[in-house]
């Protein structure tokens, strides 16, 4: 009995050991498989970096620990290089190797990069604020079908300490002074506090800003602090505004596409097999047996732009097709073989098409 116990604890100390080697499983934490792209690792983590933050989960005693392996996993993941070493040998590996930068550290400036406000919003109402900065972000429709990240390089101001102080809290006050017996004299006067001087200092940063699917044209996001700073308070926010640009193949109406298909004259009387491509490579097979007229619009269920509030739902594709006549001229022979096969009387209908 006492040997089973002692081989227990050994073999379970051996599965600890075990485990520490490997290290944290950051496919996992970041709920991704391992095949998916930066794309994918991004959008993850910035789904779950909202979720899990300690600030929204006061009563998990666990909330740190699981944003900080959120930080390891997105830093190693979104890296091809850590990537790498980590897939070949795991996160001990990458330690041994001084890959590990921010170790994962969540509050640290690179978490920065998403334009996330962590620290909720206890905005001052009276304090000083920088201007919001509206920003045009261009974008295409694939991008809106697939959702894609755009990177923004940008100088932002940031606040240094310098040296010396400056005045600042300047406020008015109402002072009494004693000008001799029984006389006095109230004056109001500025008052200032001596603060530490500080001084702003631009910094190359560099902005992730999801293009997320199904946004539609002028859709705004704010990240809020990404503003212009202000010296005494709170810096402004960066508004940034979609703006879907034209394709040339596509017309996004809502969550439906429209497009035009010009097939010949020929394949509008017997049928064809045809794909479209669509917006994000895939084929969309359009058969036809039946005769196409010109104009005629067929749907696609399903072949739209997903809706932005819920993925899982996607509009139509509307295809419609104009026919291309033969431009060459028929002999006499085909012109009386046509007429057999066609049988159709003249009809020479006269009407005013406006
Ligand atoms: C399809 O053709 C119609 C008529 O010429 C045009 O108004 C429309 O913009 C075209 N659609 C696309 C997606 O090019
Ligand atoms: C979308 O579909 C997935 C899987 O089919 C499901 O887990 C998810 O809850 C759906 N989302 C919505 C918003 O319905």
């Amino acid at each position: 009995m006492q040997l089973i116990k002692c081989l227990v604890i050994v073999q379970l100390s051996l599965l600890l050991v075990e485990e520490s080697l490997a290290g944290r499983d950051f496919y996992k934490i970041l709920n991704v498989k391992k095949s998916a792209n930066t794309n994918e690792v991004k959008k993850a983590y910035r789904r779950l970096a909202k979720e899990l933050h300690p600030d929204k989960n006061k009563d998990d005693p666990d909330a740190s620990t699981k944003f900080q392996d959120l930080g390891a996993a997105y830093e190693v993941l979104s890296n091809p290089d850590k990537r790498k070493t980590y897939d070949r040998c795991g996160e001990e590996c990458l330690k041994k190797e001084g890959m590990m930068d921010h170790g994962g550290d969540p509050f640290s400036s690179f978490f920065g990069d998403f334009g996330f406000n962590f620290g909720g919003d206890g905005q001052q109402q009276d304090a000083p604020r920088g201007a919001d900065i509206v920003m045009d972000l261009y974008v295409s429709l694939e991008e809106l079908y697939s959702g894609n990240f755009v990177e923004i390089v940008r100088n932002k101001p940031v606040t240094k300490p310098a040296s010396g102080t400056r005045k600042c809290n300047c406020r008015q006050e109402m002072v009494t002074r004693n000008l001799g017996p029984g006389r006095f004299q109230m004056i109001q006067q500025t008052v200032c506090d001596e603060c530490p001087n500080v001084k702003l200092v631009n910094e190359e940063r560099t902005l992730e800003i999801e293009v997320e699917q199904g946004m539609v044209d002028g859709q705004e996001t704010r990240f809020v602090a990404e503003g212009e700073p202000h010296i005494d308070g709170e810096p402004g926010d960066l508004i940034v505004r979609v703006q879907q640009m034209p394709h040339p193949r596509f017309l996004r109406k809502n969550d439906d596409l429209y497009t035009n298909v010009t097939i010949s004259l020929q394949d509008a009387l017997v049928g064809f097999s045809m794909e479209v491509k669509h917006l994000d490579g895939h084929l969309v097979p359009v058969t036809r047996e039946k005769v196409t007229w010109p104009g005629a619009r067929i749907r696609k269920k399903g072949e739209g732009m997903p809706n932005f509030e819920n993925n899982n739902l996607t509009g139509n594709l509307y295809i419609t097709f104009d026919v291309e006549f033969p431009k060459k001229d028929l002999t006499e022979e085909d012109k009386e073989a046509l007429k057999k096969i066609l049988d159709q009387s003249s009809i020479n209908r006269i009407y005013n098409g406006l």
